[in-house]
């Protein structure tokens, strides 16, 4: 695979590389679009990249360097969930699609716990969207509503989830949405 995951240390090494990273990119699908070096600081301080629950990683391609960021999150659950953040530059080229296979591969090998792994995305990121059925995830939940949006109205969080059975097969299963008979 051309992905290495790397661990980052964000109270040491890294730091610096990612208040960097934060500030120098707009995610326009986030809650937050734009963040302050402040504002990194402060969650580096509270271990949003670095503690029981999280974990983060540096995405680097064998052609391209370094490409992106990855936290892994809700680790002390079975489910856990992730941020994925390409690196601006890096993105339009299909490389999330690498990038989510690779977080995929690391959470089901090195977490032998772990059943599934999920994901949740605004409904108007289209192109997170697509990185997630083009990598084999699932569709698993439309919450109406659910993502706030700074001056403007809620809109949709959409989750989608990979088990390892699917993983480890490379087959997508299904289920029937309309299972309830009134
Ligand atoms: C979201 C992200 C990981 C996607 O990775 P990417 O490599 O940039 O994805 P791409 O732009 O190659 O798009 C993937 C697919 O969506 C399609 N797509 C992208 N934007 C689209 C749009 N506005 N309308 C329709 N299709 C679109 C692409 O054509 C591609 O389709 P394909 O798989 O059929 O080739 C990356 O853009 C990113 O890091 N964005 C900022 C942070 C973010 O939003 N992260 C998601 C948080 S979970």
């Amino acid at each position: 695979m051309a992905i290495t995951l790397t661990r980052l240390d964000p109270t040491g090494a890294d730091r610096d590389a990612l208040v960097e990273f934060m500030t120098r990119n707009e995610f326009p699908f986030h809650v937050r679009e734009r963040w302050s070096a402040a504002d990194v600081e402060t969650a580096i301080s509270d271990g949003a990249y670095r503690d029981e629950d999280n974990d983060s990683f540096w995405i680097d391609h064998s052609e391209f360097g370094r490409i992106g960021f990855l936290r892994l999150e809700d680790l002390s659950d079975e489910d856990p969930l992730f941020d994925l953040r390409l690196d601006g530059p890096f993105r339009g080229r299909g490389l999330g699609a690498q990038a989510l296979d690779a977080a995929t591969d690391h959470v089901f090998r090195t977490m032998p716990s772990v059943g599934r792994f999920e994901g949740q995305t605004r409904e108007d990121n289209t192109a997170m969207r697509k990185t997630f059925v083009r990598c084999g995830w699932l569709k698993e939940a439309h919450y109406r509503e659910g993502w706030p949006v700074d001056g403007g109205a809620p809109l949709a969080s959409v989750a989608y989830g990979i088990l390892r059975r699917d993983w480890e097969s490379g087959q997508t299963t299904t289920f029937v949405w309309d299972d309830l008979v009134l």
